[in-house]
């Protein structure tokens, strides 16, 4: 398919956008762009600095010190941030735990929104996060808004974690996820919200594979 578009998918934490936006950029040879590993690059500077999170002046100044690459390779989903391999880093619970905060200052986001609209200038991107449908790729001609319930985010993140051996806690989960849900929803600038042309998917009662088809089968339809 040979598509000069970009495709926007957004939907709250753990509804599995990064393994079908990954997958639907590859199927696509698209480029993949994971921004929530933007803002948890950003997170991870400003904490092993030793900044604080809350204080939008520090955060701007490592912002602007930060030079990330994203692996063109959607395989390995490599983020290198001044130099360093972050990529394990900026999954951790310490980051998890604060990226929300990070994400809500406002010179941070048109900061991010810049870079993002600068990536996918060329089109032919696959692009997830909580806004890009809304603020950072309004045009995009190809929407998705990926949700599923918090009970099934919570299994889905749960099993992940018993999988590489970590320690997880099934209602714990989902009072973390309910309450990030609610940090990116009700946040003052750009908060997760679904574009009115996008396309709700619901995966709560699909597979990975199943939500990859129903994507696929709208770029088809509608992307040309
Ligand atoms: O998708 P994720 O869990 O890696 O995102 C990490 C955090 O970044 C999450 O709290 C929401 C925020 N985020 C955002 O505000 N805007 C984006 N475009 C992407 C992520």
């Amino acid at each position: 398919m040979e598509q000069l578009i970009n495709i926007a998918i957004d939907g709250p934490a753990g509804a599995g956008k990064s393994t079908v936006a990954r997958e639907v950029a590859a199927r696509l040879s698209f480029v993949y762009i994971d921004t929530g590993a933007m803002y948890r690059a950003l997170t991870y500077e400003a904490l092993k600095h030793q900044a604080d999170v809350h204080n939008e002046e520090a955060v701007m100044g490592h912002l602007k010190e930060m030079v990330i690459v994203l692996g063109k390779d959607a395989e390995t989903g490599l983020v290198v941030v001044n130099g360093e391999n972050v990529t394990e880093a900026i999954r951790s619970s310490d980051v998890t735990a604060n990226v929300s905060y990070i994400a809500r200052h406002e010179q941070v986001r048109r900061e991010m929104v810049r870079k993002q609209q600068e990536m996918a200038k060329s089109k032919r991107t696959v692009m997830d996060g909580r806004d890009i449908g809304t603020a950072v790729l309004p045009e995009a001609e190809v929407k998705i808004f990926l949700t599923a319930s918090v009970e099934e985010r919570a299994r889905r993140r749960h099993e992940e974690q018993i999988a590489k051996g970590m320690p997880s806690d099934y209602e714990t989960l989902i009072t973390e996820i309910a309450r990030r849900d609610r940090i990116d929803s009700e946040r003052e600038i750009a908060p997760l919200k679904k574009a009115s042309d996008a396309v709700e998917v619901d995966s709560t009662e699909l597979s990975a594979e199943q939500v990859i088809d129903t994507i696929l089968d709208i770029v088809r339809k509608r992307g040309s």
